[in-house]
């Protein structure tokens, strides 16, 4: 199969958490060894900026994906490679995208820089995506929707076969934002590769990190052509090693007004050194989500994060249920925080930010799903390097709270 190169055991010991025990981190980098000796070789080099590393990055990563992959471009971030997608894709400000409000802000910033409208689908009764409903009802609505931009929420991999067929019945393009999607496959291949272009994001708390950073994927290299100009500038060739060789041209034409979106070699180092590993980070994650699962699955005052089985584990979402309990999401959380354990929310959702309501006119009330997720989800730690012991306190207080604040008498 495709999948990646094995990871050793002793790359996996030099990131273990050996901090003191009195708060566990929401979120930390798997970083060892390897990755401060890719990065000391290339500030030893003399070369800072995108350049052989950078490529050697692009290559492993395309044949990470095997054959389920097509042209890899890295970026400096998965939001810079949203905007790449989908400007390369037609999107622009004639006409209009299509997307979930229970996403990261970027995923909308990068059609609204475009000039284009974003319209928003309500995500399903039963997990944290777009429902595919919703998706169709909107491309009904307004025929000019150019592209779809399905996010696989926390890893979970959106239903993508009917999202594509409705997507492929009114000619609209579909680019997943897989910034939290790597490495988790579907049957039909890599989330990132299951429509016209995908982006993976390498922020910090990612399965794979460069820091800031991520890779976006084409299926139509006329498509990743273009994003590859519009990556540096407007360039039209390749200027990379304009400084670097004797004979080098410093002829370049602009094509276009493009921007500025290409990941140095110093992060594409790291990233190299992260892809090797990608197989075990993502092992670690999983084993973590399922104990999380096991010790949970009997609590009725909680509720866990769905899961097609296609899955990246990057978020443990649990749901804290207002019906059970005598506190709701805000105070379990500050309880979690009290008890040393660090909580984060996935997601605000775009119709509770003020740009958006007063530009785009969004209403919670026509979003009932995504209101009532953002107002009783909760993400606990989950990273790779995380000891037994951690997982075990997490469970324990999660445990002791939902106890304490039990509401028995309903
Ligand atoms: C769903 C989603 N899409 C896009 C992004 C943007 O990623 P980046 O920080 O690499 O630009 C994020 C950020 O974490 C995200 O959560």
């Amino acid at each position: 199969m495709a999948g990646g190169h094995p990871g050793g055991m002793a790359s996996f010991r030099a990131f273990r958490y050996t901090a003191p025990m009195d708060f566990i981190p929401f979120a930390r980098p798997a970083i060892g060894r390897e990755e401060e000796e890719a990065a000391l070789r290339v500030l030893r080099s003399g070369w800072l900026t995108t350049g052989a590393e950078t490529q050697a990055f692009e290559r492993e990563f395309a044949a990470f994906l095997g054959a389920d992959g097509g042209r890899t471009l890295a970026v400096n971030s998965a939001t810079s490679g949203l905007l790449l997608a989908l400007d390369a894709l037609g999107v622009s400000g004639e006409n209009a995208v299509v997307t979930t409000p229970y996403t990261f802000v970027s995923t909308a910033l990068a059609a609204l820089h475009l000039g284009a409208r974003v319209y928003y689908g309500d995500i399903e009764e039963d997990s944290f995506n777009i429902d595919p409903a919703a998706v169709e009802a909107a491309l009904n609505a307004h025929p000019e929707i150019r592209a779809v931009i399905p996010v696989h929420v926390g890893g979970n991999v959106c239903k993508m076969d009917e999202i594509g067929a409705i997507a492929a019945r009114r000619n609209a393009a579909v680019v997943e934002d897989a910034a939290h999607a790597f490495p988790a496959r579907t049957g039909a291949g890599f989330a990132g590769t299951l429509g016209d272009a995908g982006v993976f994001s390498f922020y910090a708390t990612k399965t794979i990190t460069t820091g800031e950073g991520g890779m976006a994927v084409f299926k139509d290299p006329q498509g990743a052509r273009r994003a590859e100009v519009m990556r540096l500038h407007g360039i039209d060739r390749p200027v990379w090693n304009r400084y670097g060789a004797a004979r080098a041209s410093w002829e370049y034409d602009v094509v276009e007004p493009g921007w500025k979106c290409n990941l140095p070699d110093i992060l594409s180092a790291i990233g190299r050194e992260q892809l090797k590993k990608a197989n075990l980070l993502y092992g670690e994650r999983k084993k973590i989500a399922g104990e999380y699962t096991r010790a949970f699955e009997d609590w009725d005052f909680l509720t866990l994060p769905p899961d097609s089985g296609a899955n990246a584990w990057h978020l443990y979402v649990i749901g804290i249920r207002a019906d059970k309990l005598r506190i709701g999401r805000d105070a379990f959380a500050r309880l979690l925080q009290d008890a040393g354990i660090g909580v984060s929310m996935h997601f605000i959702p775009h119709f509770r930010f003020t740009w958006f309501k007063k530009n785009l006119g969004l209403r919670e009330e026509d979003f009932p799903r995504a209101a009532q997720r953002a107002d009783s989800s909760i993400s606990l730690p989950l990273w790779p390097g995380m000891t037994g012991e951690m997982v075990q306190r997490v469970i324990e207080s999660v445990g002791r709270i939902g106890t304490e604040q039990y509401a028995r008498k309903r």
